[in-house]
């Protein structure tokens, strides 16, 4: 296992959970079963960032763009979501975590709105980790939606033109009050960001596996977390800099 060190633990980890569907393939299965064995790395993934004192961890879990998919692989998608959100939240109790959720959650349909949203009520309290799940999240439609807001708030004479700034704009996305992530890992081999959070990686360290999201398990996120401690963040300041902060 790798040697990470515990004091320098990102604070948030955003993990695009790529490759079910070759998974499934691979071992000569439906995509969906793909899917499910996927939903086990999640499961995983949760219980180690907990234990590692991760304090956020948001998981691409749907995608706008993910409705394109077949209508049988897309319900099955919110299939797995209902059973995990069943599933997990006296885990989540137990383990002090608290559920959010980012992206257009209406889309999601009626049942599953508000299952998540008796999820999210019920752990609100909790306090050892947030696990932010991007559901029907695109970034760039996050970045529409924000300007629209903020327009529309301007039009009523709330906010003034010279108030608009970096800080404001924040306010108006869906992730408001989290930080923005420190390491974004990507499993299934391909290097993009796929239109995930695209305002608040502007600083994040990226990171690549080519191992498939069912595979992936604690040594492969504790490479990720070793890789990740030792990049210098410059945040556009030189190395000099740095010492002397
Ligand atoms: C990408 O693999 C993965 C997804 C589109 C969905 C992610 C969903 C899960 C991991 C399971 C359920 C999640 C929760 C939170 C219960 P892909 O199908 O694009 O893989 P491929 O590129 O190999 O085809």
């Amino acid at each position: 296992m790798k040697e990470i060190d515990p004091a320098r633990i990102p604070r948030h980890i955003a993990i695009i959970m790529d490759g079910n569907g070759r998974w499934a393939q691979k071992h000569s299965l439906g995509r969906v079963l793909g899917h499910r064995k996927g939903a086990e790395s999640v499961r995983a993934t949760v219980k180690t960032c907990r234990r590692l004192g991760v304090p956020y961890l948001t998981l691409y879990a749907f995608s706008m763009e993910n409705w394109l998919r077949p209508k049988e692989e897309v319900r099955a998608l919110i299939q797995l979501l209902r059973e995990y959100l069943d599933g997990e939240i006296q885990e989540m109790m137990d383990r002090d975590i608290r559920l959010a959720a980012i992206g257009d959650l209406d889309s999601l349909g009626d049942p599953v709105r508000t299952k998540l949203q008796e999820a999210i009520d019920k752990t609100a309290r909790n306090q050892g980790m947030v696990l932010n799940l991007a559901l029907s999240y695109g970034g760039r439609d996050e970045i529409v939606r924000a300007a629209r807001n903020l327009v529309s708030d301007a039009l009523a004479g709330i906010i003034k033109p010279e108030e608009v700034t970096k800080e404001l704009y924040r306010r108006y996305l869906y992730t408001t009050g989290l930080p923005d992530p420190d390491l974004l890992i990507r499993t299934g081999g391909e290097c993009r960001v796929s239109n995930f959070l695209l305002w608040q990686m502007a600083y994040t360290e990226f990171y690549f596996t080519d191992v498939l999201w069912p595979d992936f398990r604690e040594q492969h996120l504790l490479e990720a977390i070793a890789d990740y401690q030792q990049r210098e963040r410059r945040f556009g300041m030189t190395s000099d800099q740095l010492c002397r902060t």
